[in-house]
């Protein structure tokens, strides 16, 4: 997919991975719609401030009405409560999945119209590595990459006839807010933003983009004793 002359539009990119892939996209020549809760805190010089937030159906809806021509559109807007689904607070586990699942599923469905109107079009879901593996102290965020991973399945079944190409990626830790507390390797998430555009170009389904997310996918056929050996 040529992406010079498209229009694309990203959810959460005031900051973190939004921000870079953004700026990826302006520098490749698309016109970017830089979505975020608060438009005022958009940085980036070149791009489109909308407001969007993805747990609120209104603000979905307005955002989608006041764009147009969106041929390629990346959900990266994520929260990360660490709750976890024994113990954590059930608002916070109802959060992610509202954010990571419902929200991405809304603006997809919103959406859907303006990229069938365009020659080609895409669209790129931000995973996780922790869509195939999950950890016990931040099971709301796994199970909630779970099921954006199923619905990216079930929706590039379901995109493809209207000509909607729709991609995962799945990534480790990056160098974000979001992994602030991590002290282990992190990715630069403007290296992840190539990568992630390069993919678009290139029409790939999924998009693997460490060391890590291709070594948990490999396990994946080991079974629950592969993944979690601490169990045995
Ligand atoms: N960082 C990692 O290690 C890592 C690893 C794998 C996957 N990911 C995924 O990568 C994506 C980007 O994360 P990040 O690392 O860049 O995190 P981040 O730095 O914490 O940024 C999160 C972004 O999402 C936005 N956001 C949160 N809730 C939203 C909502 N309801 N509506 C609209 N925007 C919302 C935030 O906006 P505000 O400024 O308004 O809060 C912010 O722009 C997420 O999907 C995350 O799950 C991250």
């Amino acid at each position: 997919m040529e992406i010079t002359g498209k229009t694309a539009l990203v959810t959460g990119a005031n900051r973190g991975l939004g921000r870079h892939l953004a700026r990826e996209l302006r520098d490749r020549g698309a016109t970017v719609y830089a979505a975020a809760r608060n438009p005022q805190s958009v940085d980036l010089a070149g791009v489109i401030p909308i407001a969007l937030d993805v747990t609120d159906p209104a603000s979905v809806a307005a955002a989608a009405a006041h764009t147009e021509n969106v041929a390629i559109l990346i959900n990266n807007a994520g929260s990360s409560t660490g709750a976890s689904l024994l113990t954590g607070d059930l608002a916070d586990v109802r959060l992610e999945l509202d954010t990571h699942f419902f929200g991405t599923l809304e603006v997809i469905r919103a959406f859907a119209p303006q990229l069938a109107a365009q020659r080609e079009s895409a669209i790129l879901n931000i995973l996780s590595v922790l869509s195939w593996v999950s950890f016990p102290d931040s099971g709301a965020y796994c199970a909630a990459k779970s099921a954006e991973w199923s619905l990216t399945n079930a929706l590039r079944q379901e995109l493809a006839p209207q000509g909607t190409r729709v991609s995962g990626l799945h990534v480790g830790y990056m160098d974000t807010d979001m992994a602030r507390h991590v002290s282990s390797a992190k990715s630069n998430p403007a290296d992840i933003a190539k990568l992630a555009v390069d993919g678009i170009a290139a029409g790939d389904a999924e998009i693997i983009a460490d060391d890590i997310s291709r070594q948990v996918q490999a396990g994946l056929s080991s079974g629950v004793a592969g993944l979690y050996p601490q169990l045995a």
